[in-house]
């Protein structure tokens, strides 16, 4: 568990009460840098209430301690289209002794898995009249940030045919999410109704000029004066790798082109690379995007590199470093590596990340979460470069922002440029084009009544 230093602000625990105290089902949002992750693990850890926390993909579990919503409720993958699908008898006890379920990175989960959520649910607790069986929802994102990945084919027309757009918020379960519009269910008796809260003090940054300027980047609102300082701001070169400044991080659209700018550096580097193997005990599902780090991570000493979890340290000690944290690798020996952070030497051990699986204790009559498998490597990754989707959720102090030929989904440059503590740390490979900044209509239009809903 994360130790914080700080004690939650009033919005924030103001929230906490809202979902501890109450049985509404709350959508935590708010941009870049207010504390909604934060938010998430006081709820997990200080919670009374029988919770199961879940993610739309294994590494955003795997950050949340929690599991993948498709295999809490055993769901196939693609799409489900209103199937219901069949339950095991220890599958309907898990979800029968849930109070709340936590949805992370809410803004990836599409409209038809949110209803299959609802439709399992009041399949499993036989309350079929009741939004999802009457277990409480929170959800936690920034629909500004993340998009669901976009269907294709079969997918997309039946998400097309059924649904106002493919994003949660949209699915039928929701009170007033459309569907009565289009006269495919009777809201009045099916529908939820989903209290919207918006974090609105920013921790991340605290210039309020720099604030503005993301704010404007987040909703489309970019003036030719805000471009301008931006621009201003990021034309200049980026101090040369190793001259005794602190390491800085290139964020990038595409993979290829953090894989080429890491292994161009790497390569760079005298001396021959040392590959550390990952241990995987139990099953993590395949493909690579399934693992936490890297299964071979290949280190020299000079290698710039991230940290990809917080330091869990001793106490009474300030985390030595956090997630995204970025180092030099200073030496490699006896099962650990030395990392220079700010000229300060530490060594890193391997970290294990667990997979964690809820199930139900009929002695108890309560949920337990056990671990089905580990992943052991050193919470390390190059660091060169990172694409912009993995820096989700991180905080840098420097950054090269290199959009090359664009960004190609929407919310993708204000989530580069949210990585930012301050406009100081700014370095652009090239000018922001308008064509850059792209807002998905769906997302203004629903998060237009946002305001008004907690105004
Ligand atoms: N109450 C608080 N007081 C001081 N610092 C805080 C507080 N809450 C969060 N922070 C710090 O602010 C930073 C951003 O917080 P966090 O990562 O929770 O934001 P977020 O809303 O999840 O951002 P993102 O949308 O980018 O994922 C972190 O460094 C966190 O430690
Ligand atoms: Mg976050």
């Amino acid at each position: 568990m994360v130790t914080t230093s700080f004690a939650l602000s009033v919005e924030q625990e103001e929230l906490y009460r809202l979902i501890e105290d109450t049985r509404e089902h709350v959508f935590v949002t708010g941009r870049a840098g207010t504390g909604k992750s934060t938010l998430l693990q006081h709820l997990a850890f200080h919670t009374d209430k029988q919770i199961a926390v879940c993610a739309p993909t294994g590494v955003a579990a795997l950050n949340v301690q929690g599991q993948t919503i498709h295999s809490l409720f055993r769901l196939p993958i693609g799409l489900i289209g209103g199937k219901d699908e069949p339950q095991s008898d220890a599958t309907r006890k898990l979800l029968n002794a849930i109070d709340t379920l936590v949805i992370d990175e809410i803004s990836m989960v599409n409209a038809d898995l949110m209803d299959a959520v609802d439709r399992a649910l009041r399949t499993a607790r036989g309350r079929r009249a009741e939004a999802f069986g009457g277990v409480q929802l929170v959800m936690f994102g920034d629909p500004y940030q993340l998009a669901p990945v976009p269907p294709r084919g079969d997918e997309l027309r039946y998400i097309h045919d059924h649904y106002r757009s493919f994003w949660f918020f949209d699915a039928h379960v929701w009170a007033g999410s459309g569907a009565d519009a289009d006269g495919l269910l009777d809201v009045g008796t099916y529908g939820a109704a989903l209290n919207i809260r918006e974090l609105r003090s920013i921790h991340r940054q605290s210039d309020p000029a720099f604030k503005a300027m993301l704010n404007a980047v987040r909703h489309g609102h970019v003036t030719a004066e805000i471009a301008q300082v931006l621009n201003d701001t990021g034309a200049r070169t980026p101090p040369a790798v190793g001259d005794g400044e602190a390491p800085i991080i290139t964020l990038a659209t595409r993979n290829d082109r953090v894989t080429a700018i890491n292994k161009k550096h790497l390569d760079a580097l005298p001396g021959r690379a040392q590959t550390a193997v990952a241990e995987i005990d139990g099953d993590f599902g395949r493909g690579e995007g399934s693992y936490p780090a890297d299964v071979d991570l290949a280190l020299k000493v000079g290698a710039q590199v991230m940290f990809l979890r917080n330091d869990t340290g001793s106490f009474g000690e300030p985390p030595r470093w956090v997630n995204g944290t970025i180092g030099t690798v200073t030496r490699i020996a006896g099962g650990s590596v030395r990392v220079d952070v700010d000229g300060q030497e530490h060594d890193v051990e391997p970290a294990v990340w667990e997979k964690f699986r809820y199930a139900y204790e009929p002695s108890t009559k309560s949920l337990t979460r056990d671990i089905v498998a580990e992943f052991t490597q050193f919470p390390l990754r190059l660091a060169w470069a990172v694409t912009i989707h993995k820096s989700q959720g991180k905080t840098y102090d420097r950054a090269v922002i290199d959009l090359g030929s664009g960004a190609f989904a929407p919310g993708q440059t204000y989530v580069a440029l949210s990585r930012l503590t301050s406009l100081e740390g700014l370095y652009l490979t090239r000018p922001l084009r308008p064509r850059d900044i792209q807002v998905d209509p769906d997302v203004q239009r629903f998060m237009a009544g946002v305001r008004t809903a907690a105004s």
